[in-house]
C-alpha cells in the first residue's frame, strides 16, 4: 500500500510538472467566463429551437474541427471544451433531441428528467461546481436538497427501518451514530475508508493521462467490501455502508433549477459561438477511415440515404460497445487492441425507470427535495442477483431495490411551470434478457405481452411508494409509465439497456483497465469521451470530457478547472475585501 501511494505521488508530481511546463493547447479555463444569469425560458417552442434542431446536410458547417458522436454530457461537454478554444465542432445526436441521459420530454402535461435526480459536489468554488459554471457561462442554478437528503429504507411492509441520511462534514457522521449506537468506530473507520478510495478515483483521473506503461505502476483497487464485514455484525449498518460507498464523494446538496435540459440548453449556444452545431435525428451508421486507417469522419444514415461528414478528428460518446461494435469496421473491430480493451469490459446493468405523474401540490402529497432508497431486505447484494437472475414473471413482484425521488419538489420553478402538479421518477434495474424479445419491434407498439409485464413491474414499485408516501392516493395518479431496458436502447443508445454505461464492477478499478481505457483509441483520430472512459453518473461523464478534452489539447483540463476554481474564489474573497 505504502509503496504504491509512494509511486503515485512520484508520478503525480512528475505530471503535474509535465503539465505545468510543458501545457501546449490552449485553456478552454483560461478566463471567468460567467455571465449574470438571463430569465429562465420556460417556453417550449424556445426551448425546441435549440435543443431539437433536426439534421439536415447543409446544416454542417464547413471546415470542421472535430466531431463528435453523440450529445449526452460526454458528447456537449467536450464540444464546449473545444469550442472554449475557438474550435468548430458538429455533435451528432440520433435522438430527436439534445442531452442523452440529461434529457426530458413531457407526456400529458408532466416533464420528467430522463437520468439525472442526484448531482454531488456543487458547493461554490468546489472545481466539479466551477468547471460545470464555465460550461455553462454561468448560466445554470442550483438549490439546496433538504436535510436529510437522503431517506435509507430497509425491510419488508411490515418491518420498515428507516435511516435518514444528512449532509454536513460532521452532522452526517454523527447522525448515522445515533441510528447505530455502539457502532461509532466501525462508522469512523468505514468513512476513513471510503474517503481514501474517494482520493483513489482522482488518481484515476491521472491515470488516465499517464502513458499506459508507466500507469500499469500504479495501484488502485475498490477493497471496500471485503473489509466491511470485518468492521461490523449489524447487517442493517453493513447494508448503509454500502449505499454510502456507491453515492460517498458524490453527496448531493443541490438539485438543478429547470430540469436537465437547462444543461444542454446553455451548453449548446457556446458550441454554436464558435462556428460548431449540434443536429438531431442524425444516427452515425459509421465511422469513416482513410488508407492509414486513420478516422477523417462519420456517416449519418437518414433513410436509405448515407450522408459522408468529413473532419480530421472523431470523438464518440456513444459508448465503448457501440463505438467498437456498431462504429468501425469490420477489419478494424478485430485488431487485438480493441479486442483486448471490449474482452475487459462488460454491459452495465439494464435500468428500470417508472415515471408517475399526480395531480396535488408537494405539499399536498407529502413530497420534498429528498431521495429515497428502498431496498426490501439487508442483504441486497444477494437479493439483486436473486432478483436478476430469476424468471421475470416473479422478478416483476419483487423488486429488491427502488430509488425514488421528486423531481418536481426539487425544482422550485416547478409550481410556476406546473401548478397544482407533481412527479414521481423511480430507478431500479432490470435484466435485457427480459425484454429482448421485443427489442425490434416499434417502441410505441409493442406486443400486449410487453405491455403485461411492464405493468407488473409498474404496479409492485407503485405498491411501494403507495406505502412509503401515505398522502399519495390511487386516484391522486394521472399518468404512469415505465422505460426498460430496451426503452433506453431506443432513446438514449444503451446497447444493452444499461443506464450507467458499462459495468463498474470491481474488475472496472483494476490498474490494468484504469490504464488502458483512455479516450485515446488504438485508431488515430479516434477518441472516446463520456462515461465509459471514466465513471458512470453525470458527474463521471463530465470529468471523461475534461480526459477527453486533456488527450486532445495536450494539457491537463482537471488541474486548468482547479486552477480557475481557485482565482474564482481569490477574486471573490478579494470583491469581498474591497
Ligand atoms: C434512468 C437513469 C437514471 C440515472 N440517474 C442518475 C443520477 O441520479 N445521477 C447521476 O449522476 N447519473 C444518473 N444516471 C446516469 C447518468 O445520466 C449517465 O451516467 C450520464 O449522463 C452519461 O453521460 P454520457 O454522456 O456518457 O452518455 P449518454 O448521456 O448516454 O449519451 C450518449 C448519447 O449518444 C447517443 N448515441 C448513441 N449512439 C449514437 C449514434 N450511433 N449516433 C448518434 N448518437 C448516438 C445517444 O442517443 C445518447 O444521447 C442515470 C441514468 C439513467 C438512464
Ligand atoms: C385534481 O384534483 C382536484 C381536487 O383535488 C380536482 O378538482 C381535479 O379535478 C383533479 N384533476 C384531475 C385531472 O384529476
Ligand atoms: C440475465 O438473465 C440471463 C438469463 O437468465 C442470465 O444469464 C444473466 O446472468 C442475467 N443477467 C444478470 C446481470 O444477472
Amino acid at each position: 500500500m505504502l509503496l504504491g501511494l509512494g509511486t503515485i505521488c512520484v508520478v503525480l508530481v512528475i505530471y503535474i510538472l509535465k503539465y505545468v511546463f510543458w501545457s501546449s493547447g490552449p485553456n478552454p479555463f483560461e478566463t471567468d467566463t460567467r455571465e449574470p444569469v438571463r430569465k429562465m425560458v420556460h417556453d417550449q417552442k424556445e426551448k425546441k429551437k435549440v435543443l431539437k434542431q433536426g439534421f439536415l446536410i447543409n446544416k454542417v458547417p464547413k471546415d470542421l474541427d472535430a466531431v463528435i458522436i453523440g450529445s449526452g454530457i460526454g458528447g456537449l461537454g467536450l464540444a464546449v471544451l473545444l469550442a472554449k478554444v475557438g474550435k468548430k465542432v458538429l455533435v451528432l445526436e440520433q435522438h430527436d433531441r439534445a442531452g442523452g441521459c440529461c434529457h426530458t420530454f413531457t407526456e400529458k402535461g408532466f416533464e420528467f428528467d430522463v437520468g439525472i435526480h442526484y448531482i454531488g459536489d456543487l458547493q461554490d468554488h468546489k472545481p466539479f461546481r466551477c468547471m460545470l459554471d464555465s460550461m455553462t457561462n454561468g448560466q445554470l442554478q442550483w438549490e439546496p436538497l433538504e436535510n436529510p437528503f437522503d431517506q435509507v429504507v430497509l425491510g419488508p411492509p411490515e418491518n420498515r427501518r428507516r435511516y435518514p441520511i444528512y449532509s454536513g462534514r460532521t452532522r452526517f457522521p454523527d447522525e448515522l451514530k445515533k441510528c447505530f449506537p455502539g457502532e461509532e468506530k466501525a462508522i469512523d473507520e468505514y468513512l476513513r475508508l471510503v474517503k481514501k478510495v474517494g482520493r483513489g478515483i482522482w488518481v484515476l483521473a491521472l491515470l488516465k493521462l499517464c502513458p499506459a506503461p508507466l500507469a500499469k505502476f500504479l495501484v488502485y483497487t475498490g477493497l471496500v467490501r471485503q473489509v466491511v464485514n470485518g468492521l461490523t455484525e449489524n447487517k442493517d449498518l453493513r447494508a448503509v455502508f454500502a449505499y454510502i460507498f456507491g453515492t460517498y464523494g458524490n453527496m448531493p446538496k443541490d438539485s438543478s433549477f429547470g430540469g436537465a435540459s437547462e444543461i444542454a440548453y446553455h451548453m449548446i449556444p457556446i458550441i454554436e459561438k464558435a462556428g460548431g452545431a449540434v443536429l438531431v435525428r442524425a444516427p452515425v451508421n459509421r465511422i469513416l477511415f482513410n488508407e492509414a486507417n486513420e478516422a477523417c469522419g462519420v456517416s449519418v444514415m437518414k433513410g436509405d440515404e448515407e450522408f459522408p461528414i468529413h473532419a480530421p478528428m472523431v470523438i464518440s460518446n456513444a459508448g465503448i460497445f457501440n463505438t467498437y461494435q456498431k462504429l468501425l469496421p469490420k477489419e478494424l473491430q478485430t485488431m487485438p487492441a480493441i479486442q483486448k480493451q471490449l474482452s475487459m469490459m462488460k454491459n452495465g446493468e439494464g435500468g428500470l425507470s417508472v415515471f408517475v405523474g399526480l395531480n396535488g401540490t408537494k405539499e399536498e402529497l407529502g413530497l420534498k427535495a429528498d431521495n429515497y432508497w428502498i431496498f426490501t431486505e439487508n442483504n441486497f447484494d444477494e437479493m439483486v442477483e436473486k432478483y436478476l437472475n430469476g424468471e421475470r414473471e416473479e422478478s416483476a413482484k419483487s423488486i429488491p431495490l427502488l430509488f425514488v425521488a421528486s423531481p418536481s419538489a426539487k425544482d422550485s420553478t416547478w409550481e410556476e411551470r406546473s401548478p397544482g402538479k407533481s412527479t414521481l421518477s423511480l430507478v431500479s434495474f432490470a435484466n435485457y434478457s427480459w425484454f429482448e424479445e421485443w427489442k425490434d419491434a416499434k417502441v410505441t407498439n409493442r406486443a400486449e405481452e410487453y405491455k403485461e409485464l411492464k405493468q407488473t413491474f409498474i404496479d409492485t414499485a407503485l405498491n411501494v411508494v403507495l406505502d412509503i408516501f401515505p398522502k399519495i392516493t390511487r386516484d391522486k395518479i394521472e399518468y404512469i409509465d415505465a422505460g426498460t431496458p430496451i426503452t433506453n436502447t431506443y432513446y438514449i443508445g444503451a446497447p444493452k439497456g444499461e443506464i450507467y454505461g458499462a459495468d463498474h464492477g470491481i474488475g472496472r478499478f483494476s490498474p490494468e483497465l484504469s490504464a488502458t481505457l483512455r479516450p485515446q483509441t488504438p485508431l488515430k483520430n479516434l477518441y472516446l469521451t463520456g462515461q465509459d472512459v471514466f465513471l458512470c453518473g453525470f458527474a463521471g461523464a463530465l470529468a471523461g470530457a475534461l480526459t477527453c478534452g486533456s488527450a486532445i489539447l495536450n494539457r491537463n483540463l482537471h488541474l486548468d478547472a482547479i486552477g480557475l476554481a481557485k482565482t474564482m474564489k481569490f477574486m471573490k474573497a478579494k470583491l469581498k475585501d474591497e
